[in-house]
């Protein structure tokens, strides 16, 4: 092939002693011609290499370091922000087995459109191999994949998110089986062309082949388009797999929450993107809450599998955070302010002048001389936010405070409950349990929530978004949903299944509910129902708390009228709501589960 291999310390070709995966490598470099290949091995060495280089190239900034340790501040192109949504592709041999809320294209046709794109994409760049691997090593849940990319930026990312180098080539010794992953930025350089700072192309593709169980993404170097081990790997093939192996790969944090008694109860939260899923799975109790305290097992990603005890377990995935930046502040999520303290890439916020970060909502008043996050001297004049909504951290788990002592256990933590929320300023209540399993499957399958700046999307619309899974899901939706319904079979402790929101508003636009840390008296009461200690309040649509089972205590003019408000369920505005789950039904119809059918009818009846 004509490729320099770099003898850098120690990895080399000849170090590994898979031949599928080198055969593998091979056939992408000549398909890509970088001018060189390296096998990532891990190190600390080779990621200062790698950071001191995007600094030289004018990728990184380095942050002052007295500040910000081991830091660094990435500007992307401003065309590169966010996932693309409608250029993300599931390709499945048959049109139905993607179904219609995922774009579709044959595999042939589609890997036909990728050849010429990939063809020379790589000149007169490096094409970096990164073993990788999804949960902890030593978990039977665990998945291996390989990322191939010419972006330096996507190696140091992945060396935060997942547990990469040499550990993984070990585990693969000579034959294991692995996801292939292939990712450029597509910007080939000619001979003397200088690069730029953020490469990327107009033209995107990230494609999944859940059959072939591979990965080819184009074009894109931001997040989940180009890291590839998170939401194409561990959501959307992982999906795919989960629904063949009896397990399930869902858009989920995991937290666990002792009890001034000892117990620990761990619970699993889907929430749509930027929806506060990193908020809520570090959440610092309340002031009040002597001998409680909540601790993070993961903030984005769950997978999730019946134990032989007939308990649900979960892992994360994941190793690190990749955080939206906007709105984290000391108030808001202080165990993510002391996780970004040190030893993070940041994409996309402000720089101040003295060399740190800033967002809006870290602090009330920006600090003067501000560098917005399209490298301009910023003012409030402009009248555009310093950093970009979707600016976001890439932190490692380990550097949380509250990390969970559990959070890499192989076998996973025991699930009590399952939540789901979205963004909702009306109809929903703050908090209901679903009567049973697939009640609760039905409350997933219809949530709904605003968007956000996650994806390249008109922002503050409501969609429905099932599970949260919507962009994520590797399969028909309608098939996804007949998954949850029959894991039911498979699990003899059923997790309680619950649906919060955060986001309700009154007429003036407020929100009704103060949220963040306030959010643990939620959580209490969830807690409290699965491990049978209170009743609920039986309503049409499930049960809620009694006023005199939801805690308050130090809750500032939190009244009984203020939780009427905030619980309030309005046949009205529900009537509304089964309405418009119409539109999602008719989409999915001939796939649609009809336990899912019933319990909108039944719902409908008892309004
Ligand atoms: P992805 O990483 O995109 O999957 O998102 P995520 O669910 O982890 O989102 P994250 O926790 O970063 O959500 C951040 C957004 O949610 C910010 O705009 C927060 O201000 C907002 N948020 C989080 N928790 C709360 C809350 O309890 N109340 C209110 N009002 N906003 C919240
Ligand atoms: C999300 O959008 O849900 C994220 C960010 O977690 S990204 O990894 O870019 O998809
Ligand atoms: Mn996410």
């Amino acid at each position: 092939m004509g490729n320099r291999v770099y003898h850098r310390e120690p990895m080399d070709a000849s170090d590994i002693g898979h031949s599928g995966l080198k055969q593998w490598v091979a056939g992408i470099a000549a398909i890509c011609k970088p001018d060189a290949v390296c096998f990532c091995d891990g190190s600390d060495a080779e990621y200062q290499r790698l950071c001191t280089e995007l600094v030289d190239t004018g990728t990184f900034i380095r942050l002052n370091d007295a500040k910000r340790p081991g830091s660094f501040l990435a500007r992307s192109d401003p065309d590169d922000v966010a996932r693309v949504e409608s250029r993300t592709f599931i390709c499945s041999r048959r049109e139905v087995d993607a179904g219609p809320t995922n774009n579709w294209c044959d595999p042939q046709e589609m890997h036909a459109t990728l050849q010429p794109l990939f063809e020379g994409c790589m000149q007169g760049r490096t094409m970096y191999v990164i073993p990788f691997c999804m949960g902890p090593l030593d978990s039977p849940l665990a998945q291996v994949g390989v990322e191939i990319t010419d972006s330096p930026y996507v190696v140091v990312n992945m060396r935060i998110m997942a547990r990469i180098g040499r550990q993984v080539w070990d585990k693969l010794a000579t034959s294991g089986n692995f996801i292939p992953a292939v990712h450029s930025v597509g910007h080939p350089l000619a001979d003397d062309e200088k690069d730029v700072a953020w490469p990327c192309n107009k033209t995107k593709y990230i494609v999944h082949f859940p059959e072939e169980r591979s990965i080819w993404s184009y074009g894109s170097g931001y997040g989940g388009n180009a890291l590839l081990g998170k939401k194409c790997l561990a959501l959307r093939i992982a999906s795919a797999m989960a629904r063949e192996g009896g397990w399930m790969a869902e858009h989920m944090l995991i937290l666990g929450c002792q009890s001034p008694d000892g117990d620990k109860t761990y619970v699993a939260a889907a929430f749509p993107s930027a929806c506060g899923k990193t908020n809520f799975s570090m959440m610092i109790p309340p002031e009040h809450y002597k001998g409680w305290k909540v601790t993070t097992v993961g903030d984005d990603i769950a997978w999730l599998k019946p134990g032989a005890n007939g308990r649900l377990y979960a892992v994360n995935p994941e190793a690190g955070y990749f955080g939206v930046a906007s709105g984290t502040s000391n108030k808001s999520n202080p165990n993510a302010m002391a996780t970004l303290s040190r030893n993070t890439v940041f994409t996309n916020v402000a720089l101040t002048a003295d060399g740190d970060v800033w967002w809006e909502g870290m602090s009330e008043e920006p600090p003067a001389g501000l560098i917005d996050w399209k490298g301009r001297e910023w003012s409030a004049d402009l009248g555009e936010p310093a950093a970009h909504p979707n600016s976001r951290f890439t932190a490692p788990a380990d550097q949380n405070p509250g990390i969970d002592p559990d959070w890499q256990k192989p076998e996973g933590v025991a699930i009590d409950a399952i939540i789901f929320g979205g963004r909702r300023p009306g109809t929903m209540p703050l908090v209901y349990q679903a009567f049973n399993w697939t009640h609760g499957v039905y409350i997933g399958a219809t949530v709904g929530s605003e968007t956000t700046a996650a994806a390249e999307a008109a922002a503050g619309v409501v969609r429905r978004d099932p599970m949260a899974m919507l962009p994520f899901c590797g399969y028909n939706m309608g098939d996804y949903f007949q998954h949850w319904i029959e894991m039911r079979r498979h699990i003899r402790y059923l997790p309680r299944i619950f649906h919060v929101n955060w986001f309700r508003k009154d007429e003036d636009g407020n929100f009704l509910w103060p949220g963040f840390g306030e959010n643990m008296r939620v959580l209490e009461w969830i807690i409290e129902r699965c491990r049978g200690r209170i009743p609920g309040h039986e309503t049409q649509i499930g049960w809620i708390p009694h006023w005199k089972d939801f805690n308050t205590e130090g809750l500032q003019g939190f009244t009984r009228e203020r939780f009427n408000l905030v619980m309030k369920i309005d046949p009205e505005e529900w009537k509304h709501e089964i309405f418009s789950q119409g539109e999602l039904y008719l989409k999915l119809h001939d796939h649609l589960p009809k336990e899912l059918v019933f319990q909108r009818e039944l719902l409908a009846c008892r309004l």
